[in-house]
C-alpha cells in the first residue's frame, strides 16, 4: 500500500518537491551514544543557573551529533535518557534541571515562542536544535508538575517529577511527550506516571512509539501494547542501561526485543564504561542493522542506518513464532546431572556441556529447554553449561520470567556459571535451543565474544527452535529470553485498569 501511494506521487510530481505527507519505503534513523557530563559524584544544590550551564555543556554535545545525523540524511534522531543531567541527585537537588513541559495539544514550537509557558530554555533550544537541522529529535529531560491537597498522592513537596521523553519535529513542534512509567529502583528522585502512557506519532516514515529504560524489561505496558494494539513501527528507546552480562547486555537484549516483537528499535544508550553503561544500536525484526558497544574510551558515538519505515509491510518481515511448538512435541533426551548457580540472583538449573556434542533437556518448573549441539573443540580451558529459570526475579525490579539458555561460565568452577564474562574461544558448528515457553513472549538472543551481535547466522523456526549452523565468533550466551507478563506483580502505582 505504502510503496504503491509512493509510486503514483513520484510519477504525478516529477520534477517537483514531493509533499511532506508523501509516505516513504525506508527512513534513515539515527542514535547518538552519549558520554554524559554528570554533576559530580555526590548530590549537590545548585542554582537554576548552574543547572543550565551544566545542561548546555552536554546540549552542545548533542547539537554536534544531530547536526551530522542530519547532514547524512538522517529523518530522526533519539539522544540517551539522563543525558542532559546524569543519575546523581535526590528530590531536592534535581529540582533545578526540571521545567515544566506542557502537554503537547497545546500546539507549541518553543522555539518561535520560548516564553509562551514561562522559561524553558531546554524545551525551545531542543526546538530550535530540530528545526534548524530539519530533523525529528527525541530527548530526554525532566518535567515538573506542581500539585496540591487537593490531590491525596501529591508529595510532600508539592509537585510531582518525571523521568520524561519529549519529541520535536522537523519544523521544531512539539509534538509528543511521556513520562516513563518503568522507573529504575535507584530513580528514588522522580515519580512513576500514575498509568502507562501509550505515546505514539504519526510520521511519513511510519508510526512510532516511546518508552525508556527498564519499560522494556519490567512491566508490561506500555511496552507490548505500543506494538500490538498502538502498532507501532518504530520504537524510539532512550536509555541509560548497565550492561548485564551474560544475558541482560543492552544490544543483546536490544536485539532480541526487536527480533522477538518484531519492530524497528532505535536505542540510544549513555557512555560510561567505568559504571558498565555502554550499548546502542538500530535494530530491526531482522537483527540488529548496527549498534555500538564500546567499554574502552568514554566517547560519544553517531550510528545512522537505512530501515525499513514498515516493517510488515516488507517482504523480509518475519512471520510469527509459536515459542513452545517444537519443544512440547518432542521426547524428553535422556536426563543429565544438574547442579545450580545464578544469574542476577536467579537460581538457574544447569547441566554442564562435558562433551564436545550431545543433547539435552532441563527442566525447572514448568519449563523444560532442549538443546542438541556441536561444538568445534572441547577446550578444557572454558566450561558451557545449560540451562532453566522459571521464576519471579525479584531484585531491581520484580517481573516473572521463563529462560533456556546455553553460556560460557566465568571460571571452570560450576558456581560461576551465570556470571559475567567478556571473552571466550570456543566456536559452535551447531546448536538448536528450544523450551516450553508459557508464553508468547520470547526474545532470542546470540550473543559472541567481546559483547558482539551476529545476523543471518542464526534462525528462529517458527516452531520456537533458535538454531544454526555454525557461529563465526566464540560464544558468551545463546538464549530464548521470555517473560511471563500475567505472572508479574502488580506495578507499584497500581495495576492498570
Ligand atoms: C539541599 O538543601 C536543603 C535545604 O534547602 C537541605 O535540606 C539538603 O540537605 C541539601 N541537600 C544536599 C545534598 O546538600
Ligand atoms: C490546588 O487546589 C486548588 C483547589 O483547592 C485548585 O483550584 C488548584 O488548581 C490546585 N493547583 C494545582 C497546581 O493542582
Ligand atoms: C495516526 O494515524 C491513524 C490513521 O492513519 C489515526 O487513526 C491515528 O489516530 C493517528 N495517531 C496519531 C497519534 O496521530
Ligand atoms: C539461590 O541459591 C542461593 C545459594 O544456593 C540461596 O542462598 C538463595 O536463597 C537462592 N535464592 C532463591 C530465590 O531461591
Ligand atoms: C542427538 O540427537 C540426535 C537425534 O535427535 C542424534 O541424531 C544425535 O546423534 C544425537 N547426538 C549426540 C551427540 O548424542
Ligand atoms: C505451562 O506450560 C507447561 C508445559 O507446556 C504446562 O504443562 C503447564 O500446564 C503450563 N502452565 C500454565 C499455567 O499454563
Amino acid at each position: 500500500m505504502a510503496i504503491f501511494q509512493l509510486h503514483i506521487c513520484a510519477a504525478f510530481l516529477m520534477g517537483m518537491i514531493l509533499p511532506s505527507s508523501a509516505l516513504e519505503d525506508t527512513f534513515i534513523a539515527a542514535v547518538y551514544e552519549h558520554a554524559v557530563i554528570l554533576t559530580g559524584d555526590t548530590p549537590r544544590n545548585v542554582s537554576r543557573a548552574e543547572a543550565l550551564e551544566l545542561m548546555n555543556r552536554n546540549l552542545d554535545i548533542l547539537e554536534g551529533a544531530i547536526k551530522t545525523a542530519a547532514q547524512q540524511g538522517a529523518h530522526i534522531i533519539v539522544t540517551p535518557e539522563d543525558a542532559l543531567y546524569g543519575w546523581v541527585f535526590t528530590r531536592e537537588t534535581l529540582y533545578p534541571y526540571l521545567e515544566n513541559i506542557p502537554d503537547p495539544q497545546v500546539d507549541w514550537t518553543p522555539c518561535n515562542e520560548p516564553k509562551r509557558f514561562g522559561s524553558n530554555p531546554i524545551q525551545g533550544r531542543l526546538s530550535c536544535i530540530a528545526k534548524e537541522n530539519s530533523i525529528y529529535v527525541v530527548a530526554n529531560m525532566g518535567d515538573k508538575k506542581p500539585c496540591n491537597r487537593s490531590d491525596p498522592q501529591c508529595p510532600s513537596d508539592g509537585r510531582y517529577q518525571y523521568n520524561t521523553d519529549v519529541v520535536y519535529d522537523t519544523e521544531g513542534k512539539f509534538v509528543a511527550r511521556y513520562h516513563k512509567y518503568n522507573l529504575f529502583a535507584s530513580e528514588v528522585y522522580f515519580n512513576y506516571a500514575k498509568d502507562p502512557q501509550f505515546v505514539t506519532l504519526n510520521t511519513s516514515f511510519g508510526k512510532l512509539g516511546l518508552m525508556t529504560c527498564a519499560d522494556v524489561l519490567n512491566y508490561r505496558e506500555p511496552a507490548i501494547s505500543l506494538v500490538e494494539k498502538y502498532k507501532v513501527d518504530t520504537i524510539l528507546f532512550p536509555t541509560a542501561w548497565q550492561n548485564g552480562l551474560p544475558l541482560l547486555s543492552a544490544v543483546e537484549f536490544y536485539s532480541a526485543w526487536a527480533m522477538g516483537m518484531r519492530v524497528n528499535f532505535l536505542a540510544a544508550n549513555i557512555n560510561k564504561p567505568s559504571l558498565d553503561i555502554t550499548g546502542s544500536g538500530i535494530f530491526t525484526p531482522e537483527g540488529a542493522k548496527v549498534y555500538r558497544f564500546d567499554m574502552k574510551t568514554q566517547t560519544g558515538k553517531l550510528l545512522v542506518a537505512e530501515i525499513n519505515a514498515r516493517p510488515r509491510l516488507s517482504p523480509t518481515y518475519p512471520p510469527a513464532v509459536d515459542w513452545s511448538l517444537y519443544a512440547s512435541n518432542i521426547k524428553h533426551f535422556p536426563a543429565s546431572p544438574v547442579f545450580t548457580a545464578s544469574f542476577y540472583f536467579d537460581n538457574f538449573t544447569f547441566t554442564e556441556l562435558s562433551q564436545e556434542a550431545g543433547n539435552h533437556t532441563v527442566c525447572q518448573k514448568g519449563l523444560c529447554c532442549h538443546l542438541s549441539y556441536k561444538m568445534a573443540e572441547k577446550r578444557e580451558d572454558e566450561v558451557y553449561a545449560f540451562g532453566a529459570f522459571d521464576g519471579l526475579h525479584v531484585i531491581e525490579g520484580e517481573y516473572y520470567l521463563q529462560i533456556c539458555t546455553l553460556l560460557k561460565c566465568k571460571s571452570t568452577d560450576l558456581k560461576s556459571c551465570g556470571e559475567p564474562v567478556e571473552t571466550a574461544h570456543t566456536r559452535f558448528d551447531s546448536f538448536t535451543l528450544s523450551g516450553t515457553f508459557n508464553t508468547s513472549y520470547v526474545f532470542p538472543e546470540v550473543l559472541l565474544t567481546e559483547t558482539q551481535l551476529t545476523t543471518g547466522e542464526f534462525q528462529v523456526l517458527t516452531d520456537g527452535r533458535l538454531t544454526s549452523n555454525g557461529l563465526s565468533k566464540p560464544v558468551l550466551s545463546v538464549a530464548l529470553f521470555g517473560r511471563w507478563y500475567e505472572r508479574d506483580p502488580p506495578h507499584p502505582e497500581g495495576a492498570p485498569s
